[in-house]
């Protein structure tokens, strides 16, 4: 016999966005004498001038709550709506319980279904992907997502290849129901065979058997910047026309392109290959706010409504990619512009 009830479908969409970033701005040349760099490097390389990095008492919990009470409000909804929660992040120093466990105790509704994502800077789009199905099949009605890192915790300000690349934020999307989809379908997938290209373990993993755990180190992360800049611009523009034409879209069609804040020549040369034309409007959150892994494009989409506010409603494509190797990339509809 088979299951007895009623199966249908019902849309989604992005319904709200709201952005954290700690109140520090730390420019370049308060990082460049430990690393023996010079802004015009990092500003020429990277396209990163200024970066947001918390304050010492202030944890990735705290800048998670404040993007989310505004991604709320802007939704009208109350946290007691919200049925599951997703929380994006690489920087939760916690293995168990989750970082989305004690994110929804703060905002006052700790009965929500709630977990992490680990996938580094494609961790915001894998989040849209699920909260997208978990609403499509009313297995919730409102998904918060939450892309959020403290990276400032795990960088070792010491490290040339690093340290003038990570900083820390929050940002969050609330999802919900919807007349038409306002989410494409998503593209995803790894390149799991250079998994080392960005690492971030304490020493003791990497030995096996009985290695005492005092040996261990505080981890910080770790990367080969050239070929995950390679890997980047050569995959990531098929994975962007896959996602527009998986939407029905044209890049003549698109209103917005917001990929992960990684590199503004990754960006570049991403919209070079994508033949974006110059209609469609390019985030470049990077050069005020770093590289923020999972939280990089939700402050991104945040940061061009700011300033674009006719793209509220409209096409952007999306594209996240990092650690693992992972990427995911859709088509969504911005949120609307509410009054709040
Ligand atoms: C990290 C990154 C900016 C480095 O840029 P790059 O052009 O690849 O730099 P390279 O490592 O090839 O080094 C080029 C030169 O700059 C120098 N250099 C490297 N790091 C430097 C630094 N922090 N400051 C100044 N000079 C530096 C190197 O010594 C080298 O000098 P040389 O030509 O005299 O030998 C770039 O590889 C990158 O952005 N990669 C992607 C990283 C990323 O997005 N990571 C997150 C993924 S989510």
């Amino acid at each position: 016999m088979s299951l007895q009830f009623e199966s249908s479908v019902q849309n989604s969409r992005i319904l709200s966005v709201g952005a954290y970033r700690p109140a520090r701005v730390v420019p370049n040349s308060e990082i460049v004498d430990r690393i023996e760099s010079t802004d015009e490097w990092i500003r020429q390389r990277t396209g990163i001038e200024t970066r947001h990095i918390a304050g010492p008492d202030e944890s990735l919990i705290d800048m998670a709550e404040a993007a989310a009470n505004i991604a709320l409000k802007r939704a009208g909804i109350t946290m007691e709506q919200v049925s599951a929660v997703i929380f994006a992040t690489i920087t939760y120093p916690y293995q168990a319980p989750s970082a989305a466990t004690e994110l929804i105790v703060r905002l006052g509704n700790p009965k929500a279904a709630a977990f992490d994502i680990s996938a580094a800077c494609a961790g915001f789009c894998y989040g849209i992907a699920l909260a997208n199905d978990l609403v499509k099949n009313k297995t919730a009605k409102y998904v918060l997502v939450i892309g959020g890192e403290k990276l400032s915790d795990f960088t070792n300000p010491d490290d040339r290849a690093t340290a003038f690349i990570f900083a820390d934020g929050a940002g969050a999307v609330v999802i919900g129901p919807s007349e038409g989809a306002g989410i494409g379908p998503t593209v995803w997938g790894s390149a799991a065979d250079s998994r080392d290209a960005i690492q971030m373990q304490p020493s003791w993993i990497e030995f096996k058997g009985n290695q005492s755990r005092v040996d261990a180190t505080w981890p910080d992360i770790s990367q080969q910047g050239q070929t995950v800049f390679r890997w980047a611009v050569y995959e990531m523009a098929p994975v962007g026309l896959k996602a527009i034409a998986a939407a029905g879209l044209t890049p003549e069609t698109l209103a917005a392109f917001i990929p992960h804040q990684a590199n503004e020549r990754i960006i570049d040369s991403l919209a070079r290959s994508m033949k974006l034309p110059d209609s469609v409007v390019i985030a470049r959150d990077i050069k005020t706010t770093g590289n923020t892994s999972a939280a990089s494009i939700p402050l991104a989409m945040d940061a061009l409504l700011a300033s674009n506010p006719e793209l509220h409603g409209k096409t952007a494509l999306l594209i996240g990619f990092g650690a693992g190797l992972v990427y995911a990339g859709q088509v969504v509809e911005l949120p609307p512009l509410t009054s709040q």
